[in-house]
């Protein structure tokens, strides 16, 4: 089975730049290039961050533009993200009882459950009583292999600013996923604007660039997160019983892509 796995589109309104980019140009010409080369993969994974400031104009954006992917979306939210306008949006997205962007479904590599750890207000990412419930409740369902899919690492990757804005709550989720352990294949995560993989307790997981600007690999900086300007991309992720495969697709800045 091959996944789709996209994040960080920071689309802002049309007509506007973000650090000097047009992040709906970016995420056009991303899809464009999914459609090219990956129309045969089962879906699309979005893990959150779909606008920088959360307008609904947006999100229109959002959806009009994605709407051109050649396969299902399943999408979760970033701390850029408004829970209010997303929804107006994508009226069809799934939802947990409270209206959280969060999902769970069976394809025949096992079960993947999408995490909503927006917090309104707040970069850093937080998993609430009701959503660790739900979380808990998703994984009693069958005993077969689990991905997750999340926006907010629950932990720290080295970069001052985002360690600090990382998923708060993670002793709890390592709670409900202790049971689970050797059936959790994979986290999908986004945030970081970075490509990036290793495990946490064990649990391999792995991030992707975002669709418009990138985070430095700078472990000095402490207050900003400061931007980079390498290419763009998205995930390319191939499993079977045996294995989990990530690539990257990098997106460079030419007529190319
Ligand atoms: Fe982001």
């Amino acid at each position: 089975m091959k996944i789709i796995h996209l994040s960080d589109l920071h689309l802002v309104a049309p007509g506007a730049t973000l650090h000097g980019l047009d992040p709906q140009d970016r995420l056009r010409r991303c899809v464009a290039h999914i459609r090219t080369l990956h129309a045969d993969a089962a879906f699309v994974l979005l893990s959150g961050d779909l606008t920088h400031g959360g307008e609904p104009a947006s999100y229109e954006a959002a959806r009009a533009i994605l709407a051109e992917l050649p396969v299902p979306l399943h999408v979760t939210i970033g701390n850029h993200d408004s829970r209010s306008a997303f929804r107006a949006a994508f009226p069809h997205a799934p939802l947990s009882e409270g209206g959280f962007v969060q999902e769970a479904f069976d394809t025949p590599e096992g079960r993947f459950i999408v995490l909503d750890t927006h917090e309104p207000g707040r970069a850093e990412g937080r998993l609430c009583d009701q959503r660790l419930a739900w979380l808990e409740h998703a994984l009693q369902i069958g005993e077969g292999p689990v991905f997750l899919c999340l926006h907010h690492p629950p932990f720290r990757v080295g970069l001052c600013r985002m360690d600090r804005i990382r998923l708060l709550d993670s002793d709890p989720l390592l709670a409900i996923l202790q049971p689970h352990l050797g059936r959790v294949r994979h986290v999908f995560m986004g945030h970081l604007h970075r490509a990036l993989a290793g495990s946490w307790h064990g649990i391999p997981f792995s991030g992707v660039r975002g669709t418009n600007h990138q985070i430095a690999l700078d472990f000095v900086t402490q207050d900003v997160a400061p931007v980079s300007f390498e290419a763009a991309g998205y995930g390319v992720v191939l499993i079977s019983p045996e294995a989990v495969i990530a690539h990257l697709e990098e997106l460079a800045d030419s007529e190319a892509w």
